[in-house]
């Protein structure tokens, strides 16, 4: 075809005219050199895994997180969890640097790492599995009353976050890493999230959740010493690591269709248009909680979810979640909601307030419920040689 032709016009040009005329895709495929990109690949980006923190917290998110809870079979002892860690560590260790795992049944999948990490968490029950002691807040949290929690979405011994900034990186990488899990663990949930394609905004700009609201804008920011004082963990075995707070929270698309404009701003207190507060012009603006209108109303209502939500100092949390867009049940068009995602030394400390604020006023309530709700210790992160989970279980 003259397309065909077109395309090829380049590659055959050095073999001549008459190999061009009966030219087939394999010739073709044979003699092309490999193109030489202008600019950097996306697919190229490595984010490094070894190191004091597991990556995948203070990374900038990737487009896609795939979040994996999994059981301990009752046949994995302290040695096999130890033996699970380590295969899954070189894996991890290999993909996100680009490097096929092991056996990787799909080689060519591994090459474009697009900013793969992989992050580890345990639950209690691993922790108890090793025989370690876990910090005081790693158990479920406390039952909130806008809580409709489905056990398919909820707890779990171990955690796999695995985000990148390519599905199909993202789906390998899963792949390879529950192969190797198959006579550890039995996977009890998966939790599928987005963000923006990668390229589609700037670097840095905050996301949207499915609301259309820009969330994620008062939040520790990564490389300073507030966000350390936040996330890190300096407790024993869990040194260099942090807590993660994983909860599926239904967004409720078809009733937040009826409320208007000014209704959905004053439920957050920020607009929509640029996510500044309702006192105040552009985004990062701080907001004036005790700002009134002219007849003595607060601009950002008592119900408004950030001034329910803001911590006190020694109280915030690192958020990091996704969005997520699955088939409808019935006669409703969406099923959508939030992975929220938050990191934080202390659970009971900075999260658990914090929620409970939100269960007692937050107007977002009427659109949000929490269906699937999880907590896990991330462990610090490991030399080459080393194992994520060794600092509890060498
Ligand atoms: C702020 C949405 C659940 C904690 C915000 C903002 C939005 C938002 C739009 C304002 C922009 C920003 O600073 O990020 C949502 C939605 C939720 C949800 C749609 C549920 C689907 C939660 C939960 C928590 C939480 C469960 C913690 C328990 C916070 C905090 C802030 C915040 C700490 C910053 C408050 C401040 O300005 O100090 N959220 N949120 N959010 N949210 Fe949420």
């Amino acid at each position: 075809s003259t397309r065909r032709q077109f395309l090829l016009g380049g590659a055959v040009a050095g073999v001549g005219a008459a190999a061009a005329i009966g030219v087939d895709y394999a010739l073709n495929r044979q003699d092309t050199p490999a193109p030489t990109p202008t600019t950097p690949m996306n697919g190229d980006e490595v984010v490094p895994f070894f190191g004091v923190h597991q990556a995948g917290i203070d990374t900038p998110a990737q487009a896609h997180g795939l979040f994996l809870g999994l059981d301990l079979l009752a046949t994995t002892d302290r040695e096999g969890l130890t033996r699970l860690l380590r295969i899954l560590t070189d894996d991890a260790a290999r993909l996100t640097q680009g490097t096929p795992a092991l056996a990787d049944s799909e080689p060519e999948l591994a090459m474009a790492p697009a900013r793969l990490t992989v992050t580890f968490g345990f639950g209690p029950g691993l922790v108890a599995r090793a025989a370690g002691t876990g910090p005081s807040w790693l158990a479920p949290l406390p039952a909130f009353t806008v809580d409709r929690l489905q056990p398919e979405f909820s707890d779990g011994d171990l955690l796999l976050q695995i985000a990148g900034d390519d599905p199909l990186t993202v789906a390998h990488a899963a792949r390879m890493l529950l192969k190797d899990t198959r006579s550890f663990t039995s996977l009890r949930w998966s939790q599928n999230g987005f963000r923006r394609a990668y390229g589609t905004e700037r670097p840095g700009t905050t996301m949207r959740n499915l609301f259309g609201q820009v969330d994620g804008t008062t939040n520790p920011l990564p490389g300073t010493k507030g966000f350390d004082a936040v996330v890190w963990s300096d407790d024993g075995w869990l040194a260099g690591g942090t807590g993660a707070v994983i909860r599926r929270i239904r967004m409720d698309l078809d009733k937040w269709d009826r409320l208007d404009r000014s209704g959905r701003e004053a439920s957050v207190g920020r607009n929509l248009v640029n996510g500044a507060p309702l006192t105040g012009q552009k985004e990062f603006d701080e907001p004036d909680f005790a700002a009134t209108t002219a007849i003595g109303f607060p601009v950002i209502p008592q119900f408004a979810h950030i001034r329910r939500a803001r911590g006190e100092d020694g109280e915030q949390i690192f958020r990091r979640a996704y969005n997520y867009d699955e088939r409808p049940a019935g006669s409703s068009v969406s099923e959508s909601g939030l992975i929220f995602v938050s990191f934080q030394a202390d659970v009971d400390r900075q999260f658990t307030p914090m929620q409970r604020r939100l269960d007692e006023l937050d107007l977002l309530n009427e659109w949000t419920t929490p269906i699937g709700s999880a907590v896990f210790a991330v462990p610090p992160g490991c030399r080459e040689g080393g194992f994520i989970g060794e600092t509890l279980l060498a």
